[in-house]
């Protein structure tokens, strides 16, 4: 392909909510998941799944927890999943222990399904359908991942609709290249550049306003901090471990009866001691993080 053409593939991108009543060939779904297989997964692992939802009336539940009605009348819909179950299940086969590695687990089977999905919807685009990412399925995340069966280490990224558009829709505005792409050093925006950013974006806030259909997602009060305390409950259960942090362990201990905390290190040393104490009982942790040194001392007073 030459540039023009690379270029010209993706300005004709865009995210669809509208499909025509189609079923998609054999083919062409085969090709859109080998796409989807083929994406680079970090050390090969390939920690993700994609659950391809047939069931109409599945279909139509999942449309509805998330509010994106094309679920149900797309020609196909995806959940792009991070797996890290699959990944454990392997090294348990071979008798290894699957490591302490929420965070970085986490963070390497988000990017392996992003990169799969992406690819998927990708390769849709190249044989003439269009899709919608669906970031709305984490609106209720217990229920879906109850619908789903999904098993411990198994996490929701986001749904993936694809089909034949059935509307045309406005090419929608991207940041300045100057405000995301930086040389050598991370280069921040002065106030002109915020201001000049927010003017870029205007046109997709129907009060000409970024900043406001920003605020309405992403601050204090927005919708996302409804989605944050699932995910957060979702994580501590679902991706092997302790996606907690200090205070939630503070609020575990009290609620175990706990009247103090205590967290010490030596300087001399890496090791930090917990204690968790009830007045007549003291329970002890020691790890190099606080965090898992604290959650080993609560672990000993009930199971986590
Ligand atoms: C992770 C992710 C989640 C998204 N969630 C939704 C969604 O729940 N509903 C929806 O209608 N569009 C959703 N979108 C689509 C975006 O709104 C769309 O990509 C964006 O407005 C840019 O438009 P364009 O893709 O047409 O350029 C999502 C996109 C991404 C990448």
């Amino acid at each position: 392909m030459t540039p023009d053409q690379v270029r010209a593939f993706f300005t004709h991108h865009r995210t669809v909510r509208k499909y025509q009543e189609f079923v998609i060939p054999d083919d062409h779904l085969e090709v859109m998941l080998y796409a989807a297989q083929h994406a680079p997964s970090d050390a090969t692992a390939q920690m993700y799944s994609l659950i391809r939802i047939t069931d109409s009336l599945l279909r139509g539940k999942i449309a509805e927890i998330s509010h994106n009605p094309h679920i149900a009348s797309a020609s196909e819909a995806f959940i792009i999943c991070a797996d890290l179950h699959r990944l454990k299940q392997l090294l348990e086969h071979k008798g290894f222990v699957y490591g302490n590695i929420p965070a970085v687990g986490l963070h390497f089977a988000l990017g392996d399904a992003v990169m799969a999905g992406q690819n998927l919807l990708i390769a849709a685009e190249m044989l003439g359908y269009a899709g919608c990412w669906i970031g709305g399925i984490l609106s209720s995340l217990p229920t879906l991942a109850d619908l789903l069966e999904l098993p411990s280490g198994v996490v929701p990224f986001a749904g993936l609709t694809i089909g034949l558009s059935d509307e045309n829709p406005v090419q929608r505005p991207r940041l300045a290249r100057s405000s995301v792409i930086h040389h050598n050093s991370y280069a921040e925006l002065d106030s002109t550049a915020l201001e000049l950013a927010l003017q870029d974006m205007a046109p997709i806030s129907r009060s000409g306003d970024w900043s406001q259909t920003l605020s309405r997602y992403f601050a204090v009060g927005g919708s996302m901090e409804t989605r944050e305390v699932q995910m957060v409950e979702y994580l501590a259960q679902h991706s092997f471990g302790h996606v907690r942090n200090l205070d939630t362990l503070f609020a575990q201990a009290e609620a175990a009866g706990m009247s103090e905390v205590l967290l010490r290190r030596k300087l001399a040393s890496s090791v930090i001691e917990a204690w968790v104490d009830a007045g007549h009982l003291a329970f002890r942790g020691e790890d190099e993080s606080a965090t898992l040194a604290l959650e080993q001392a609560i672990g000993t007073i009930a199971p986590l």
